[in-house]
C-alpha cells in the first residue's frame, strides 16, 4: 500500500492538465451494455474506479482494452448479467449496470451495495424508479434481482435529487415501450454528459441540463464513440492546492462554466480567478472566512466539501460548512485536527476557526475526497506529513502527487 510524503510550505506554480472525469466515465461504460457492438471513450482517466467497471464489463462477457486513456469496449458478446458483490463492496458505481442490464436482457442481478465512509446511501429511489417501469426487484442474500418482461413508459418523479438513481433510471427508460418523464432528476453535467451520449446512441432524450426529462423510447440502439468532460472535482482540487499555497497556476482543459460556484466562493476568500473557454488561472491570498452549503448542481459540490475544508482551516476567521448530501461526510476533520486546525462538528454542520498554524503528521485518507484534503493541508503544513491508505485517491485522481510535483509541490509516493 502506497503513502505519499509531503514537505509543505512550497507555493505552486505553472501550468497543468486536468484529465477526463470520473463520475462520466463510469455511467457511460454501463451504457455501453446497451447496444452490441465496439465503442470508443477518450480523455478517459487512468484511475481505479475506472478499471474496476472495465472488471465488471468484462465479467459481464464484454471484451475492454485500455491504454493510453483510450478505452475500447466491445460488447458483442455480452450474454451474463451478475454483477459480484466482490467487485460492487469495491465501487458503488457498479450498480450503474443494474438499469442497462435490465433493459438489455429483462434481468439483472447486482450486489446490494452496503454502506460506506460517507454514512448511508441507500438505493431505494434506484429501486422505485425500476418498479416504476414495471420491473420487479426482490432483494435476497445481499443480492438484488430485477426482473421484467416489458418495460413500460412511465412518470417518475424523484423524492430527492440523485446522481445516481437519475443516471440509472434514464438508462433503463431509454429501450422501453412509449414515453417516460422524469422529474426532479440530477443536473450535474455528469448527467448531461451521460444522456447526449445516450442520445448519439439513437436515444431520444429531450430536456437535457434541466430537472425533468423526456425520455420517447427507441427499439434499438447503435455503439457510439465520445471523449469525457473534464473532471470538475480534480479541476477544484488543482485550483484549490495552488490556493493554500498562495501559488499562482493555470489549469488547461477544464470546462470552467461547471464550476460556477466553487469558482465564486474562491473569489470570496479573496482569490482572483481568471477563466477563458477551458482554462482557469488562480493567484493571490486568502482574506476572509465564509459559508458554504452543499446541495445538488449547480449548488455547492459535496465532493469539494473536505478540500475547501482544508484551505478554509488556513484563512483566518470563522468559516462554516453544512453538508446537506451526506449524512457523515467528515471522517477527514480528525486527521486534519492532527494537523493543527481548529474544526468543530456539530451534526451536518462544521465550524472552522481558521488561520491555526498546521505543522506536518502522520495521516490516514479515508475516501477519494478526504485523501484529496489531506494531501491540500499537507502542502502547506510545516514539516513532513505522511498520508497513507493513498490508494482512497487513487480510485478518482490519476497520478495527482505527480501533477502536484510539476507545479512545485515536494511530494513523493512510497511503497509501504
Ligand atoms: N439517496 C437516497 N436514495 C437513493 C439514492 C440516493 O436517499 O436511492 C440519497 C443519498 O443518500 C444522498 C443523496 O441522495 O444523501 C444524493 O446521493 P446521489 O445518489 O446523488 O449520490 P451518488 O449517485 O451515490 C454521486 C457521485 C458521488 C457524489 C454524489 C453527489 C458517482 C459515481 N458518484 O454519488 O461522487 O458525491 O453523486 O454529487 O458519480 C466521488 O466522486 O468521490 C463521489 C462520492
Amino acid at each position: 500500500m502506497d503513502k505519499f510524503i509531503v514537505l509543505g510550505e512550497k507555493k505552486l506554480k505553472g501550468i497543468i492538465s486536468v484529465s477526463g472525469s470520473k463520475n462520466a466515465g463510469l455511467p457511460i461504460m454501463a451504457a455501453s451494455l446497451l447496444a452490441d457492438g465496439h465503442y470508443i471513450l477518450k480523455n478517459v482517466p487512468d484511475i481505479i474506479d475506472i478499471r474496476t467497471m472495465a472488471k465488471l464489463l468484462r465479467i459481464l462477457g464484454a471484451k475492454v482494452e485500455f491504454e493510453n486513456h483510450e478505452l475500447k469496449i466491445n460488447t458483442e458478446n455480452c450474454s451474463y448479467y451478475e454483477a459480484p458483490y466482490d467487485l460492487v463492496k469495491t465501487m458503488r458505481a457498479s450498480i450503474y449496470v443494474l438499469g442497462p442490464l435490465l433493459a438489455r436482457f429483462g434481468k439483472a442481478k447486482v450486489s446490494f451495495p452496503g454502506g460506506c465512509a460517507l454514512g448511508a446511501r441507500p438505493i431505494n429511489l434506484h429501486l422505485q424508479g425500476l418498479q416504476k417501469l414495471g420491473a420487479n426487484i426482490e432483494i435476497e442474500h445481499g443480492y438484488i434481482y430485477a426482473t421484467a418482461k416489458k418495460l413500460n413508459g412511465t412518470e417518475v418523479i424523484f423524492e430527492k435529487k440523485s446522481v445516481g438513481a437519475t443516471t440509472n433510471i434514464l438508462m433503463a427508460s431509454v429501450l422501453v415501450d412509449g414515453i417516460t418523464i422524469l422529474r426532479n432528476v440530477a443536473c450535474e453535467p455528469e448527467i448531461n454528459s451521460l444522456a447526449n451520449f445516450l442520445n448519439k446512441m439513437g436515444a431520444k432524450i429531450e430536456g437535457i441540463g434541466t430537472d425533468c426529462l423526456t425520455i420517447s423510447g427507441v427499439k434499438n440502439l447503435h455503439p457510439a464513440d465520445v471523449t469525457l468532460i473534464p473532471d470538475r472535482i480534480e479541476t477544484g482540487t488543482l485550483l484549490l492546492a495552488a490556493a493554500i499555497t498562495k501559488g499562482n497556476i493555470n489549469v488547461k482543459n477544464c470546462c470552467p462554466m461547471d464550476l460556477g460556484i466553487v469558482l465564486e466562493k474562491l473569489k470570496e476568500i479573496g482569490f482572483s480567478i481568471e477563466t477563458e473557454n477551458d482554462s482557469i488561472k488562480i493567484s493571490g491570498k486568502a482574506k476572509n472566512p465564509i459559508e458554504i452549503s452543499t446541495n445538488p448542481y449547480p449548488a455547492f459540490p459535496t465532493d469539494l466539501q473536505a478540500p475547501f475544508a482544508a484551505l478554509l482551516s488556513t484563512v483566518k476567521g470563522i468559516s462554516i460548512i453544512d453538508e446537506n448530501i451526506f449524512s457523515d461526510r467528515f471522517m477527514y476533520i480528525s486527521e486534519l485536527q492532527r494537523l493543527g486546525a481548529d474544526i468543530k462538528l456539530d451534526k451536518n454542520r462544521i465550524v472552522i476557526h481558521g488561520g491555526t498554524k498546521l505543522t506536518g503528521a502522520p495521516l490516514m485518507a479515508s475516501d477519494i475526497r478526504a485523501a484529496a484534503a489531506l494531501v491540500i493541508a499537507a502542502l502547506a503544513s510545516e514539516g513532513k506529513t505522511e498520508i497513507s491508505r493513498v490508494y482512497h485517491l487513487d480510485r478518482g485522481y490519476e497520478r495527482l502527487e505527480s501533477k502536484l510535483a510539476q507545479l512545485g509541490a515536494d511530494i513523493e509516493r512510497i511503497e509501504d
